[in-house]
Order: structure tokens, then C-alpha cells, then sequence
């Protein structure tokens, strides 16, 4: 796992720039691809100057700019690219779609050509609503209708995670898919809720609540995620393989929200968002997400290791310490 060289799409993300860090501290080279531009990637301000470090700005939907990218000797290229978040899929549908299916057809289309592994980044929206939690990596999947903007998201990734059965099966191209469970730490964007919550709390102002706060989530923290991420794209037992990568402790959202308040020692409370309102029909909320991830833990030794309250607290004290990212957005 050292001494390689990896390629990253979305490498300046949230996930990704942790990915990068973690494979540049294992004695890696690390090519990453991303439509942010170098001086704008303050993710990757740690690793910047790092030797092992080569950024190239592209769209994964311009083959061409990928294909002069591509480093032919390279062990595996993860695949994050994508655009994440509910409010995006909410304004921009096509965007997401065009991005995820068009931009990963390129990628499948030049990893055939040299036959070069692939790490997916799936997600555990694939599972929709079904409600027959814990979900293991071949349960049923259950979506609303299409006229429901969010489940753009979950039909677009599951077309890829189509795509590479299918290639993989034509001409055996070696990939492997994880699907995240609600991932938080640090740099994260502020518009979900532990990254969200820890930046309000921080500028004193009150958190948002989604409407009765009753749903439930097992959050991931992202360096358990990186370990696993990195595990699936290298182990020879992952190829040809999906896995859910996430914590199996689930809890509400609210008690999310006033562990946030706790560690911070902050009183501001929270403030209910109304998702009806705000969002109208267009939105629709899972009531339970919960992984089964004894498939990660046998094939490949995964689990997740750090619980909720200890994750809070290192994204807290990461934000204190980086006021650029608790700036106005
Ligand atoms: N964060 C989570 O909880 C979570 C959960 C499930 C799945 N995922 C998946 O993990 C991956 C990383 O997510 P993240 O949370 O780090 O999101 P992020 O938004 O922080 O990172 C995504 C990166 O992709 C880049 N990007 C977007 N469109 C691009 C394009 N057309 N070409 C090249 N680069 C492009 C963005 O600039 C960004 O740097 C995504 O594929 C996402 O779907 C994340």
C-alpha cells in the first residue's frame, strides 16, 4: 500500500482530501482530480506542498481532460467525485445525474482501456426506505417515484454501481464499491447536520432540527471511513465486491443535535426545521438508516472505531482551530 502511486476524483472534498492525506502519509504518490481550482482547495492546505502531491482541475464530464490525467501506472483510482447533498439534488437534478452517470461512464470507459482498479463511492441512499433495517449490501431497494427530486441521487449511483458489474464482468476490470453511512468530521461543508450543528454551535447561533427530530442515522467518522475506503481499493479479497462502510450505533437526530450542544457546553438550543415548508413535495425523508457491516469486518477486517461523542469532540476542537471554515458561508 506504500510506495504507489493513486489517483483521486474529488480528492479537494471533504472525504477526499482526508483520503489524500492518509495515502501521502503511507509514502504514496497521489494525482487528484477535481473541478476546484488548486488555490481555492483549502481542504488541501495541508498537503499542498507535500512532493508526493500532483493536482490537475478537470470535470469528470470532459473525457479528454480526464483521459490526460489518467497515470496508466497507477494502482487504483478512487472515485469520489459526485455531487453530494440534498439541497443540490433539490436545485440542480440534472446536474447530479449528468455528473455521476456521464462523468463515471468516462472514468469506466478510460480504466478499461489500462485496466486499472477502481474504488466507487457509493452511498447508503442505494437502500432508500426499505424498512427492513439493518441493511446487508444485497438488500431490496426501495425508492419513492420519480417526481421526488432525492432519489435522483440514489438512482444515479446505483446506475454506476451498475455500470461496474457490468464492465467487470465483460472484461474483468477490477473494482470495488463502498457504501458511506452519514460520514462527519472535519472540513466537512456545513449543511449536514454534525457539520452543520458544530458550526452554529460555534458562532452561537441555534442548530436546525428537521422537523420532529425522530429519525435516526449511524454516523461515520471520517477517518474510520478513509481506513475502510482504502482497505476496499487495495485488498485483492475487495475486487469485484460491494461493502456498507459505517457505524452500527444509530441514533436520532435529536440526540445528535444536543450531544453537539453538550460537548460544546453550549446553551443556544436548536430551531425546528419545517421540511414540508420548506422543502414542498419535492423532498422526502428516511425514517431509519442503519448498516449491517459484518461483510467489511470479515473480507477485510473494517470496522468502525470511533463512537459519536468522541468524533464531536474532534470536530469541535478542529473547527476552533480553523476559523477559516467558521466563517460566513
Ligand atoms: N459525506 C457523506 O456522508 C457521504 C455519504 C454517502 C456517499 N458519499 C459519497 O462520497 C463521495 C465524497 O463525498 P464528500 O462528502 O467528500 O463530498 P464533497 O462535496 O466534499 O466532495 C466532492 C468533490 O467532488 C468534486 N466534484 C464535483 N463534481 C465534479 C466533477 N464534475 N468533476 C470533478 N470533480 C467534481 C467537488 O469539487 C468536491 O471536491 C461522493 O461520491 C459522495 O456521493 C458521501
Amino acid at each position: 500500500m506504500s510506495n504507489a502511486v493513486y489517483m483521486v476524483t474529488g480528492g479537494s472534498g471533504f472525504i477526499g482530501s482526508h483520503l489524500v492525506e492518509k495515502l501521502l502519509a503511507n509514502g504514496n504518490e497521489v494525482y487528484v482530480f477535481d473541478t476546484t481550482t488548486l488555490d481555492k482547495a483549502q481542504n488541501l492546505a495541508t498537503v499542498k506542498n507535500h512532493p508526493g502531491f500532483h493536482y490537475c482541475e478537470g470535470d469528470i464530464r470532459d473525457k479528454a481532460s480526464l483521459k490526460n490525467f489518467w497515470r496508466p501506472e497507477a494502482r487504483a483510482i478512487f472515485h469520489l467525485a459526485s455531487v453530494v447533498g440534498i439541497k443540490n439534488y433539490i436545485a440542480d437534478p440534472l446536474k447530479l445525474i449528468d455528473i455521476c452517470v456521464v462523468g463515471t461512464k468516462n472514468l469506466l470507459e478510460i480504466a478499461r482501456e489500462h485496466g486499472t482498479r477502481i474504488l466507487f463511492s457509493s452511498t447508503s441512499e442505494i437502500f432508500g426506505k426499505n424498512p427492513e433495517v439493518p441493511w446487508d449490501e444485497k438488500c431490496d431497494r426501495v425508492l419513492g417515484p420519480t417526481s421526488v427530486d432525492r432519489w435522483s441521487y440514489s438512482t444515479s449511483k446505483a446506475v454506476c454501481e451498475h455500470m461496474l458489474y457490468g464492465i467487470h464482468r465483460q472484461c474483468g476490470l477490477p473494482f470495488s464499491i463502498v457504501r458511506f453511512f452519514n460520514v462527519y468530521g472535519p472540513r466537512q461543508n456545513p449543511y449536514f447536520v454534525v457539520s452543520q450543528s458544530v458550526y452554529k454551535v460555534l458562532r452561537n447561533e441555534q442548530p436546525l432540527l428537521y422537523d420532529d427530530g425522530k429519525m435516526t442515522r449511524c454516523f461515520t467518522y471520517v477517518e474510520d471511513i478513509v481506513e475502510g475506503v482504502i482497505e476496499a481499493g487495495t485488498n485483492p479479497k475487495a475486487v469485484g465486491e460491494d461493502f456498507n462502510l459505517g457505524n452500527c450505533v444509530e441514533v436520532t437526530m435529536e440526540e445528535v443535535v444536543r450531544t453537539i450542544l453538550k460537548e460544546a457546553n453550549s446553551g443556544v438550543g436548536y430551531k425546528v426545521f419545517d421540511t414540508v415548508k420548506e422543502y414542498g413535495e419535492r423532498y422526502e425523508d428516511i425514517p431509519r438508516r442503519v448498516p449491517k457491516v459484518e461483510k467489511a469486518d470479515k473480507l477485510l477486517g473494517w470496522k468502525a472505531k470511533i463512537q459519536l461523542a468522541e468524533g464531536v469532540r474532534r470536530s469541535l476542537e478542529w473547527a476552533r482551530n480553523n476559523p477559516w471554515w467558521l466563517k460566513d458561508a
